[in-house]
């Protein structure tokens, strides 16, 4: 596969920065908010609220003069976790939220301890009764010096945003540093919000802000380009991903060198091509800047048809080995015990197989190993392709597979 195709705007920003539009009563005007299913579930729990909505291609313009609601049920919730988001901006705003618990996902219990105990420690008091969190702030949230045992993204942006209604200062420690964080911060700044430190372990949030409308262009998703890129050394080519930032895909680039992709970079675009010397590779995942775990199944995926012995340590999230089996069905040779995953690469393992999507990155893995193999793939369940990646049969096909998409 070979050419060059642009980054969508990312998901795992548009999601947070949705969520924040709900502290802020004046219009706000966003761009690159890519067409996803996860999109479309944020868009009904802000309509859920009483926002009012205009969507256009990836533009969307957002308005809530005013909240008729301040909870988020159940159905929509359970489909999507990054919902629990909205209890902080609801709660800020209004000083009371009644938000479903989001319950397990698929790669792994995911609790969100971190948000709840960081909005206690604001001053909220929550109430964990029906499998719902009722949340209430009479006074309003107050500033707080709240320390992560761990990095959370999504804590971080949960408090980020409370934070800007609260009063007085708010210190965040131990924060995570993905480059999410920092476009979130960029678009609270962007309509009045005092936030600094963002990307770095330490941010600092002035309370109290008096928002005003704004418009805001939403980062590239560094994983959709990460996962793009890919195919072009998982089948013998060369692609181009543009319209992104290489630095925001941290140590990617070179784990990718050091397996032995050639890699050029540009001030907005990446290539990747498949090297004379693919080697395997032993690493784990991390925080940001570190190798990230979305982009964890896909690197599976290449690295089974490099010929060598690789390992792959999942540290951030348990169970995300599922698809294991699947790439195994298609060929590859990975046996995957507790956190550690062994791969023993072979050139051209993989065939075609009829192979389940268990979730959205290991998804992707599934094609990428079936562009990769000999004969026909088809890649079953694949709304969970379609929470994440906008386009991507298009977007591949531009880049010379033959793809389809089908009803089952
Ligand atoms: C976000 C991303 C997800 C990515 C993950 C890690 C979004 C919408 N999703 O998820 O794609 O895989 O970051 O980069 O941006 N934890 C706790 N308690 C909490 C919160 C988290 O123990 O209250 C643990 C988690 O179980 C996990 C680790 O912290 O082991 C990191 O999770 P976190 O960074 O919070 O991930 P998400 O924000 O859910």
């Amino acid at each position: 596969m070979s050419g060059t195709v642009s980054a969508s705007g990312s998901k795992n920003s548009s999601l947070p920065i949705l969520f924040a539009s709900i502290l802020n009563p004046h219009p706000i005007e966003l761009k690159r908010v890519p067409v996803l299913k996860d999109i479309e579930t944020t868009l009904t729990l802000l309509r859920g609220v009483g926002a009012d909505i205009e969507r256009v291609g990836d533009s969307a313009k957002v308005s809530l003069p005013k909240l008729t609601s301040t909870e988020a049920p159940y159905e929509l919730v359970r489909t999507m976790r990054a919902s629990i988001l909205m209890l902080g901006p609801i709660l800020a705003r209004e000083g009371v939220a009644r938000v479903s618990l989001p319950g397990g996902c698929a790669i792994g219990s995911r609790p969100v301890d971190l948000h709840l105990s960081g909005l206690e420690k604001m001053g909220a008091e929550l109430l964990l009764e029906h499998g719902y969190v009722n949340a209430k702030a009479p006074s309003g949230l107050r500033g707080a010096t709240i320390e992560f045992r761990m990095p959370s993204v999504g804590a971080t942006e949960h408090l980020m945003m409370a934070a800007t209604l609260a009063k007085g200062e708010t210190v965040l420690k131990n924060a995570a540093r993905e480059p999410e964080i920092v476009d979130l911060a960029n678009f609270l700044n962007s309509m009045g919000a005092k936030v600094s430190g963002a990307g770095e372990t330490e941010i600092r949030i002035q309370g109290g802000t008096n928002f005003r409308p704004t418009k805001y262009e939403v980062m590239f998703d560094r994983i959709e380009a990460g996962t793009l890129l890919l195919a072009g050394p998982i089948t013998g080519g060369k692609v181009r991903v543009e319209k992104m930032n290489p630095k925001d895909l941290g140590s990617y680039l070179d784990i990718l060198k050091n397996c032995g992709v050639m890699i050029s970079v540009g001030t907005d675009f990446v290539e990747a091509e498949a090297g004379k010397n693919p080697r395997g590779v032993s690493i784990s995942t991390e925080p940001y800047p570190g190798f990230p775990t979305d982009l964890q199944a896909q690197l599976m995926a290449y690295l089974a048809q490099v010929d060598g012995e690789s390992e792959i340590t999942e540290s951030i999230f348990e169970n995300r080995f599922m698809h294991v089996p699947e790439l195994n069905r298609l060929g590859a040779n990975i046996r995957a015990e507790g956190a550690k995953a062994k791969i023993w690469g072979k050139h051209g393992c993989y065939s075609g197989a009829t192979v389940m999507a268990t979730d959205l990155r290991a998804s992707a893995s599934l094609v990428l190993a079936g562009l990769s193999g000999r004969g026909k793939t088809s890649v079953r369940r694949i709304y969970h392709l379609d929470r994440g990646y906008e386009e991507m049969e298009k977007k591949l096909a531009k880049l010379g597979a033959k793809i389809l998409r089908s009803k089952e």
